[in-house]
């Protein structure tokens, strides 16, 4: 395969030389961006900006902050990654918040110890990105389960009138991950939905499991805690943001006998352990795709998250809208935010954060509201009082 890949580099390397002397407009056709760029939220207060090329190349992040020029790489171990068409620079918040970036490609053909061969460098127009800027109302978009049907998902969300100040894309956006294609699919989505503009959340969905990609597309956030967990903000909102894993065990037929999640949930779960509430946050909530969160490969999730204080958890993984999900089974409010339906339509969820309130709308792709709630902070479980009988 390496020798492959290396032949494969060589020609094009070749054909890219050739073309250069004679000013043919070939490299143009051949190496340029085939997925936007996406914000995403990687932990604390780090963003990771991730877009992919139709060639490998190198990936970095250009801005002015504070008077200062930067230029940060998609780097590791000290060396520039230039074989993977997939590239993530890793910034802090600060940085982009409220601020202009521009994401560059170069390509690189050949790559050995004294030498390379590289194309052609590709930039982005500037983006202007939108972090918090402390408005009154925050607008959290949540589309779950788009399971390869993004076109029904963008007529569920054109029907909501206010703006997104966040994406949550809470898993099983493709459903399978065999390859970087697939990856390639998630990340369009990110864009389409955010336009790089406004930070994404993404949690990865039980199918994002499924597939040789999918332990390669975790490593791509370059997360603080290194699997796709990890806590981060959006003002006075305070998100712990989980892996779930599958929804069978690791001996399930399904899996081949190539999963381990019971020792990756187990890293999380230490890692959950460790956490402590915010306390400055008005508004803590967690989001995971699956929702069954009372044993995930035996541990209790609800217990751990119930020391954080939260108030509401958000899953997705069951394709319907329920507000009263698992109701008197943890101290916090539970729901579900929607996705794909059974027949291919599509509902998406606006969550909106206001005064003492969490209000949430629902809208479906046929543009009927399919369901809206608000849940009232400090969290209150205590059955709704019955309606008042007319008197007589
Ligand atoms: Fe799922």
């Amino acid at each position: 395969m390496y020798v492959l890949n290396m032949a494969i580099n060589v020609i094009i390397s070749a054909i890219l030389v050739i073309q250069s002397a004679f000013m043919l407009p070939l490299e143009t056709l051949l190496f340029r961006f085939d997925t936007a760029a996406s914000v995403f939220e990687s932990g604390d207060d780090m963003y990771t900006v991730i877009w992919s090329t139709s060639l490998p190349g190198t990936g970095y992040v250009t801005y002015e902050y504070e008077g200062a020029q930067y230029t940060v790489m998609d780097e590791e171990n000290a060396a520039i990654r230039s074989t993977d068409t997939v590239h993530s620079v890793r910034i802090p918040k600060a940085h982009l918040d409220n601020n202009t970036y521009v994401y560059h490609s170069q390509q690189v053909g050949v790559r050995r110890a004294y030498v390379a061969v590289k194309g052609r460098t590709v930039s982005s127009d500037p983006v202007a990105f939108r972090g918090y800027a402390g408005q009154e109302e925050i607008h959290a978009l949540v589309i779950s389960d788009i399971h390869e049907n993004p076109d029904a998902a963008a007529k569920a969300v054109a029907s909501f009138d206010a703006a997104p100040d966040l994406v949550i894309m809470n898993g099983d956006e493709v459903s399978y991950m065999t390859s970087v294609v697939k990856f390639k699919q998630v990340l369009s989505y990110a864009h389409r939905f955010s336009g790089g503009a406004i930070p994404v959340i993404y949690t990865r969905g039980n199918h994002e499991n499924r597939g040789e990609y999918g332990s390669a597309a975790v490593d791509i956030f370059k997360t603080t805690t290194g699997g796709m967990y990890f806590t981060c903000s959006y003002g006075p909102i305070s998100m712990i943001c989980l892996d779930s894993g599958e929804d069978k065990a690791d001996s399930d037929w399904t899996y081949s006998g190539l999963v381990d999640h019971e020792a990756y949930i187990a890293r999380e779960t230490e890692w959950m352990r460790s956490l402590t509430p915010d306390e400055e946050a008005e508004y803590r909530i967690a989001i995971a795709h699956i929702p069954h969160l009372k044993n995930r490969y035996g541990f209790n999730w609800i217990e751990i998250l119930a020391e954080q204080k939260l108030d509401l958890f958000v899953g997705g993984h069951k394709h319907r809208v329920n507000f009263d999900f698992n109701k008197g089974t943890a101290p916090f409010y539970q729901m579900l935010d929607g996705g794909k339906t059974r027949d291919n339509g599509y509902i998406a969820t606006m969550l909106t954060f206001g005064g003492a309130q969490i209000r949430v709308l629902c809208y479906d792709d046929q543009h009927n509201v399919k369901g809206e709630h608000i849940y009232t902070l400090p969290v209150d479980l205590s059955p709704a009082a019955p309606p008042e009988q007319p008197a007589g």
